[in-house]
């Protein structure tokens, strides 16, 4: 039997129509980096669905009347440098009371192992429920790193919001991170023997930084 894979795909037809358009090569700076915000806006309306909410009394202009306002834990959002970064103001157009911490992980080209170069987190991360942010979640690596490191700053409620996925990279968080539900605009083919997502969309930081 086909192994299973733990992943919420969030297939709306505005986030695959965005999505292509950001995989052809031709897409420049611009383009890439406004529908990378526009689809984490809308992945962000997806993760929130189930957000507990509570009543609260409230008088408009014309009666008093209950309305309705978040009930849960504060939001935390951390983008994993560089390109999580990409995705980090969608989810704060949403979510303009989160507060933000940073990850800096790159993946080292010749082993693809993750090397953390920076962390600066809000100072009550286990009070937080914590979106992670990255567009690319290929080998995984860099994934599974930033959520042990949260796990080992306190986090105890996290998320992890990524663009395009490779099976593979969703098998190790999987794995090793069974706890962090994984939200994902796409499931990609494979991996190609430099650790790219194929098809994919190439090297995300470059394509959202214009570093190419
Ligand atoms: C990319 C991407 C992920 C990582 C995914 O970052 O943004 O963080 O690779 O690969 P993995 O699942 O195999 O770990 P990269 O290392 O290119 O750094 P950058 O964001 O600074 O460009
Ligand atoms: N990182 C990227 O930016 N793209 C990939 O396809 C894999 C890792």
């Amino acid at each position: 039997m086909p192994e299973e894979l733990h992943v919420h795909l969030i297939d709306h037809p505005l986030i695959q129509h965005k999505l292509t358009l950001m995989r052809e090569k031709e897409t420049g700076t611009k383009d890439f980096r406004e529908l990378l915000e526009e689809i984490a806006m809308l992945m962000t309306y997806e993760i929130t669905r189930d957000f507990p909410l509570k009543d609260k009394a409230i008088e408009t202009p014309v009666a008093k009347c209950t309305g309705k306002v978040l009930a849960g834990k504060k939001v935390g959002v951390v983008p994993i440098l560089r390109a999580g970064l990409g995705m980090m103001n969608g989810v704060v157009r949403m979510i303009p009371a989160a507060r933000v911490g940073h990850i800096g992980l790159y993946r080292d080209p010749e082993t693809l192992k993750p090397v953390e170069y920076y962390c600066k987190l809000p100072s009550d991360v286990a009070e937080r429920t914590l979106i992670v942010t990255d567009p690319m979640l290929a080998t995984g690596g860099s994934s599974a790193a930033a959520l042990e490191l949260l796990k080992q700053k306190g986090a105890k409620s996290i998320t992890l919001m990524c663009l395009v996925a490779a099976p593979e990279g969703i098998r190790v968080v999987n794995k090793e991170h069974p706890d962090v539900p994984i939200y994902v605009a796409a499931i990609d083919d494979h991996l190609n023997d430099k650790g790219y997502i194929v098809p994919g969309l190439g090297d995300a930081g470059d394509r959202i930084f214009g570093t190419l």
